[in-house]
């Protein structure tokens, strides 16, 4: 059977990002594969410094994935920090992970940009996490060998940085040792935020999934749009509202909705009223069992320790096989 693996950042509240980027597609083949989805805590530490707001984060994400039809019997799921064989490895592959690519990496090179466009010193507020956390990624993936990482396109960067350090390690110690993954991205499309940029927390864009319905409503309202009037005819190709709709519809509805903007005589108000529907009709249900769960951090705690106690021994095994390659064992 092969392998699919993917995590999130536990550095706020779930989003319809995340949602549509991550946990609806990995859910969506997780009986095709053998699955590991985890909650990358580590990987929050290099932003977030406040412990309440991780521990409150990894439990929103925990009650997501399991509102959301996450199985825990089938599929490993477990806290990235209860895995120390993640850490191990991260070490391992620091060693091999060529510091140029590491240079290249969106998310230091816009940071160090930032900076620049600020007038302070590049590396203001830039800690060593943030310039290694591809590397830390690379651990989570190749401890557990998966085939394919379901992930939105801003993860495509850190996928290939995986692959590029374990071909380096298979060219060093062998070709078997280490499985190249494979980004998989469920869409072509980018999910986009209210401001029409990519939905993503650091622009403070994002829709989280499950507000409540009132809120969901209001928050897609605020989707900006043009200023086109309702009779003027409006272009589907371009438009926030649109290109959400598309992740909640049949190609049917889309062609329907796609005739109303053409067509004219459709405000903004209305097309985001529909938008708003074909969310709440996906989400209603999963919100109502998250609502339950997430006020149970007793049965939360219990998934995630079952679930990290049955993965270590696995990781333990791989990290172990590598160790020995390596010359760290015989
Ligand atoms: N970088 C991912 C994000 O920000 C989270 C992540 C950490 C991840 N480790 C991973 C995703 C391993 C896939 C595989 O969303």
């Amino acid at each position: 059977m092969k392998r699919s693996l993917t995590g999130i950042q536990t550095t706020g509240v779930p989003h319809l990002g995340n949602y549509l980027g991550a946990i609806r597609p990995a859910l969506e083949h997780a009986s095709e594969f053998e699955s590991f989805y985890f909650m990358a805590d580590y990987h929050s530490l290099n932003s977030i410094k406040d412990a309440g707001q991780r521990l409150e984060s990894m439990y929103q994400i925990a009650a997501t994935w399991l509102a959301c039809g996450l199985n825990p019997e089938k599929t490993h799921f477990y806290r990235q920090s209860d895995v120390p064989q993640i850490f191990e490895l991260a070490t391992i592959l620091a060693a091999f992970m060529p510091k140029g690519l590491l240079n290249r990496a969106h998310s230091y090179k816009d940071k160090v940009a930032k900076n620049l466009e600020a007038g302070r010193p590049a590396d203001d507020d830039v800690n060593v996490g943030l310039f290694t956390y591809p590397v830390l990624m690379a651990a989570d993936i190749l401890l557990f060998h998966p085939h394919i990482v379901p992930v939105g396109k801003d993860q495509k960067q850190h996928v290939e940085m995986c692959a590029e350090v374990a071909r380096v390690i298979n060219n060093t110690y062998g070709n078997e040792l280490l499985t190249i993954p494979k980004a998989k991205f469920s869409k072509q499309m980018q999910v986009l935020g209210l401001d029409g940029r990519k939905m993503s927390k650091s622009y403070g864009n994002t829709i989280p999934l499950f507000s409540p319905s009132k809120k969901l409503r209001k928050l897609v309202m605020k989707i900006k749009t043009n200023s086109q009037t309702v009779d003027e005819p409006k272009d589907p190709e371009n438009c926030s509202v649109f290109a959400l709709y598309e992740h909640f519809s049949t190609p049917e509805q889309q062609a329907d909705l796609a005739q109303k903007y053409r067509a004219g005589g459709m405000g903004w108000g209305e097309a985001k009223q529909i938008l708003f529907e074909v969310i709440e009709r996906e989400v209603a249900d999963k919100r109502k069992i998250y609502d339950e769960i997430i006020g149970d951090k007793a049965y939360l705690d219990k998934v995630l320790a079952d679930g990290a106690e049955r993965v270590r021994p696995l990781a333990q095994r791989n990290l172990d096989i590598l160790r020995k390659a390596m010359g760290f064992a015989s």
